[in-house]
């Protein structure tokens, strides 16, 4: 949540702070600003909205300044407003600050600066920040490295999370970072360095970053980067290189992110088999270590995720269970974390999260390693925090994903589970190896089966146009097919705004059938073989009662009367979300257009959920 970016070097600095800030916009996009130091004094530009109007102010092209930090919010203290926006200044316009996350002791630290003589003008937790800089500057008792101190001074008084930039007309040569719970990361150029909340804000000037660790400081200089830990003690740090190029964070000639990535599909499933699995070899993940002995005393697998995260869980809890045998919860990162849940030693936590940045699914990792269970992260983002915390990492590696609803996270999400099923599997020799084989064919099918999928988008458009003014929709299934239309509904909810519902099919006449009524759209997976009939009757109760039904299916129907049928290749039970989706995600992405909504930033909401 909230997106920050900041730049030092020999370039001017507005231009490239407007370029990150449009690359995070996806991180919210309530309210935009920047500080730069221009003549020896911080200038702030800053408004409601979009960043298109922060770039509309006037006298903002014409900031010369080489040095500045930016920011776009999603309001958490305070309502979108230009006072609210950051950066934040203190009252002697001195030191300017972006924050992500949140203050949670800020009345408090309110209360002790008012008493000193400061006032305020905005309702967020964030104005604390530059003011209390500020009061421990004046108040600092060394000379050695007098900002650094008083950031730090002020960093310690701090409760919940952040990631700060901070920057100072005092030291116009630098920029102070630090964190805790929130990402940020450093990008090293020549004569030049970044940082910002996220890489692609950055990705079109470095490939190389350092991550930075909670409570860990940075200094931030044009051509020097320096890293203290909490005890302001100086270190050296490792510089990672990210593969990601420029333009997989751009849209190319796609009309939105979304799009974009829904077609990406076939070749992010590619990048995520990879070598990793071959027909014939054992299924290998190069980054885990798992032996025959320590599985056997797995007694139980807690899958913990948010959103679209937690319903690719659903979908790997089965492919765990068929596969190894071993009972699977799956459970919402920020239910887990409050319900003390019964984990020892003898459980394997598995976290989804495509940013690896998820407040509740972070927390809920760092609960089960208290309590002794191991940890594996599934994520898409190299070095996230969820990554660094968890004793394993596996990487979906499905290139960056922009919009804010997840399509391509989620089917490498599935296939990635599934593999990781497969490879359990084989360690504990539990299953025979024809079903794995046959298993790991189809998985090896998926690319060009996606294509095939992608193919029928003119029928879905069609759909999308019939049914694009209506309040109400359902989704039903069974078994996995269950779980996709738990993912259809929640992609309807968030990009199109139409209220909707997923059921399991065989819970419809336990009370929600009494929401059907003339007219309504329910849609419909099958693919399963076993439980086809079953859920064609169900759909019959519902077209008795006057519902229009579309339904998505790898199965050859005959006799049947639904109004519109979306036809998919078939494949194992397993993984046939990942083709089933896909029809769900086209549907609200034509929906969301025809309403002529915004795609890629659906209201209220953000990319990452740094925040509780
Ligand atoms: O980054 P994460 O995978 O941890 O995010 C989890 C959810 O916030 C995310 O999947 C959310 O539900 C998406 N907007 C759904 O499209």
């Amino acid at each position: 949540m909230c997106g920050s970016v900041g730049y030092i070097g020999d370039k001017q600095a507005t231009p490239i702070l407007m370029n990150g800030l449009l690359s995070l916009e996806y991180r919210g996009y309530d309210s935009a600003g920047i500080a730069v130091i221009e003549n020896n004094e911080i200038t702030v530009m800053k408004d409601k909205g979009r960043v298109a109007n922060l770039k509309a102010i006037d006298g903002i092209d014409t900031l010369t300044s080489q040095v500045g930090i930016a920011h776009t919010r999603w309001a958490t203290h305070g309502k979108p407003s230009k006072e609210n926006a950051h950066p934040h200044v203190d009252n002697h316009n001195q030191f300017a600050v972006v924050h992500n996350g949140i203050i949670e002791n800020y009345h408090e630290l309110k209360e002790f600066l008012t008493q000193k003589g400061y006032h305020f003008i905005s309702q967020t937790d964030t104005e604390v920040i530059p003011n209390l800089i500020d009061y421990y500057y004046k108040n600092g008792i060394s000379d050695e490295d007098p900002f650094l101190r008083a950031v730090k001074s002020a960093v310690d008084n701090l409760k919940g999370s952040y990631a700060l930039e901070v920057i100072s007309k005092l030291f116009p040569d630098r920029i102070i970072v630090v964190r805790k719970d929130s990402p940020l990361v450093i990008g090293k150029g020549k004569k030049e360095n970044f940082v910002a909340s996220d890489i692609p804000a950055i990705l079109a000037y470095t490939k190389d970053f350092y991550l930075l660790d909670d409570y860990e400081y940075a200094v931030i200089k044009q051509d020097e980067i320096h890293f203290y830990d909490n005890t302001l003690l100086e270190h050296s740090k490792a510089i990672k290189n990210i593969e990601w190029d420029a333009t997989s964070a751009e849209k190319n000639g796609y009309e939105d992110y979304m799009l974009k990535e829904i077609y990406e599909q076939p070749n992010s499933i590619r990048e995520t088999i990879g070598s990793r699995l071959k027909l014939g070899e054992p299924c290998s993940f190069d980054d885990l270590d798992f032996t025959k002995e320590y599985l056997d005393t797995i007694h139980q697998i807690y899958i913990v995720a948010c959103g679209t995260a937690m319903h690719a869980g659903l979908v790997g809890k089965t492919a765990l269970e068929r596969l190894c045998h071993i009972p699977v919860q799956v459970d919402i990162a920020s239910e887990f974390r409050y319900r003390d849940p019964i984990i020892d030693e003898k459980t394997l936590c598995i976290y989804i999260s495509q940013s690896g940045e998820t407040a509740d699914t972070l927390a809920a990792l760092k609960l089960a390693k208290s309590k002794g269970a191991k940890t594996l992260a599934i994520s898409n983002v190299i070095g996230s925090s969820i990554t660094r915390e968890a004793d394993y990492t596996i990487y979906t590696h499905a290139g960056p994903e922009i919009a804010v609803a997840s399509t391509k996270a989620y089917t490498s999400q599935v296939v990635l589970i599934c593999m990781l099923a497969i490879h359990f599997a084989e360690i504990l020799d539990c299953k025979q190896e024809s079903v794995l084989e046959n298993l790991k064919s189809d998985i090896l099918d998926l690319p060009t089966k996606i294509e095939a999928v992608l193919d029928k988008a003119e029928e879905v458009q069609k759909f999308a146009k019939k049914v694009y003014t209506e309040h109400d929709m359902y989704f039903l299934g069974r078994g996995t097919d269950y779980h996709v239309a738990m993912e259809g509904s929640l992609k309807l909810k968030e990009i199109s705004y139409i209220h909707s519902e997923a059921y399991a099919a065989g819970e419809l006449k336990h009370g929600p059938i009494a929401l059907i009524e003339n007219g309504i759209t329910v849609i419909t997976i099958l693919t399963n073989p076993d439980l086809v009939e079953k859920s064609i009757s169900n759909i019959q109760e519902v077209i008795t009662r006057g519902a229009k039904t579309l339904v998505v299916t790898n199965q050859k129907l005959s006799n049947v009367n639904f109004d519109y049928v979306i036809n998919i290749p078939e494949t194992n039970e397993l993984i046939s979300p990942i083709l089933s989706v896909i029809p769900l995600q086209l549907l609200s992405y034509y929906i969301s257009k025809n309403k002529g909504l915004d795609v890629d930033k659906p209201r209220n909401l953000a990319k990452s959920v740094t925040v509780e």
